[in-house]
């Protein structure tokens, strides 16, 4: 065997490891979301990474997620498959193969996939979360929906998103609205970019999306979906802009908003953080779909939803100095000068004990553990020296600035450096520590 070559040892291109402290501010991020939606009686529903191709084929076959950008291969048994790029068709799915009781609320956090040219703020393995509704009509479900992502922006301490909303109409009116589109466009087509006129061969609506200056001229005068909406979509995004209004939440009405899949009708929204570069600052979108679960042999079911893209979130909060993360520290570092027993011991009592307990492998010198010591951002050093064994008893350090308990007298082990510590029975350390943690 020889050796393989060391860029095969390096991640794929578009696709990063999360290391710590970043992976605790993500676990901290999806505690959070899952708080927000669980308090409106949202369930989690974990869907599998894979799933047979026709399902994701149902988010559009226009589009580029499904044309460019699957990471679809045939597995061993000859069956065609696929990385999700997306969860929305996976819970239509989950909903089809299980019946569940309607309303059916459920919530997913997870990766994704796309086969995109990746910048910042876009990768080809991604992170969501998210909710999906199926089987309520109500517009105020709509208002629901929207109201927990702004929910959640607002816990996160986000103040710079913007809520884009629009409707499609129903499925009679989105036709006719390409096709309003289709036509506005094929008169115009020698204004448009090559890649403007390519997208309107396969899909006009998507022309609406482009950010190529020749492109915007000739979307500025295209046709708005409000010309083409039946009554009841009318009626229905009145009562969702209504009720937005209700409820406080600012939003924007985006005629020419149509989001990259194909199963979107009546209302859509989109959220973009305007602290991020504009090529990539949608930081979540949804809306209403139908279609979906009789396209997968399930009956007709009126569905709503939204993905929250979590790597551009932490982005936006990085830009907006938000949502550091959990303090991630343990609350103790066991010091052991003497043979490395009491580590081993006092480190498994304490957790036995519910504190967070860390320890120095291999022993070292004083100053070799303190600064191990120093590193974990314990807020208090355990101290076991030759004295302490002999009698019983351990040495409580303060670290990072943590203030002293009154009537604490500098004690001998190790040069505290003028820092105030105490010697107390080993007996009654996990009381102490209660007491000063
Ligand atoms: P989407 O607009 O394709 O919608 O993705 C939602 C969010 O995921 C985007 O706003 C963005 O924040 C993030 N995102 C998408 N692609 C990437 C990427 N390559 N890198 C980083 N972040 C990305 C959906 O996925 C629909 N399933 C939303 C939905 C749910 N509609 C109804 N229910």
């Amino acid at each position: 065997m020889t050796d393989a070559p060391a860029e095969q040892f390096q991640t794929l291109t578009g696709m990063r490891d999360v290391l710590f402290p970043e992976s605790s501010r993500r676990r901290a991020l999806v505690q959070l979301f899952a708080e927000v939606v669980e308090s409106a009686g949202y369930r989690e529903l974990s869907p599998p990474l894979l799933e047979h191709l026709g399902v994701f084929l149902r988010v559009g076959e226009t589009t580029d997620v499904v044309t460019k950008e699957m990471y679809d291969f045939t597995d061993k048994d000859g069956s065609r498959i696929a990385l999700r790029p997306e969860l929305t068709a996976g819970v239509v799915r989950a909903f089809v193969q299980h019946r569940p009781l309607l309303p059916w609320k459920v919530w997913y956090s997870g990766s994704n996939f796309r086969h995109e040219r990746p910048q910042k703020g876009r990768y080809r393995s991604f992170e969501q979360v998210g909710v999906e509704v199926l089987g309520v009509d109500d517009p105020d479900l709509d208002v629901e929906v929207i109201a927990l992502a702004w929910r959640f922006y607002t816990a996160l301490g986000l103040r710079q998103v913007r809520l884009l909303l629009n409707t499609l109409g129903e499925h009679s009116d989105r036709e006719r609205y390409t096709d309003a589109v289709r036509a506005h466009f094929e008169a115009r087509a020698a204004d448009l970019s090559e890649a403007g006129r390519t997208t309107l061969a396969r899909n006009p609506l998507r022309v609406l999306d482009s950010k190529r200056p020749e492109d915007r001229a000739v979307v500025a005068d295209a046709p708005v979906v409000a010309d083409c909406l039946s009554p009841g979509a009318a009626a229905h995004f009145e009562r969702v802009s209504a009720g937005l209004d209700a409820l406080g939440i600012p939003y924007t009405e985006d005629p020419r908003l149509v989001r990259g899949l194909d199963y979107y009708r009546r209302t859509t929204f989109e959220f973009v953080a305007d602290a991020l570069d504009a090529a990539q600052n949608a930081v979540g979108g949804g809306g209403r779909y139908d279609r979906l679960a009789e396209d997968m042999g399930g009956p007709p079911t009126d569905g709503i939803g939204f993905a929250l893209g979590v790597d551009r979130i932490l982005l936006a909060c990085d830009a907006e100095g938000v949502f550091p993360g959990p303090d991630a520290a343990c609350d103790v570092f066991v010091v052991d000068l003497v043979g490395g027993e009491s580590a081993r011991d006092l480190t498994h009592g304490l957790r036995d004990a519910g504190m967070s307990a860390d320890r120095r492998f291999g022993g070292g010198s004083m100053k070799a553990q303190m600064k191990a010591a120093d590193r974990s951002g314990a807020r208090i050093a355990v101290l076991v020296g030759p004295d302490e064994l002999e009698a019983g008893e351990v040495t409580l350090r303060p670290l990072r600035g943590h203030a002293p308990t009154a009537g604490s007298a500098p004690a001998d082990a190790g040069g505290g450096g003028g820092r105030e510590q105490r010697r107390v029975r080993r007996d009654d350390l996990i009381d102490e520590l209660r007491n000063e943690l």
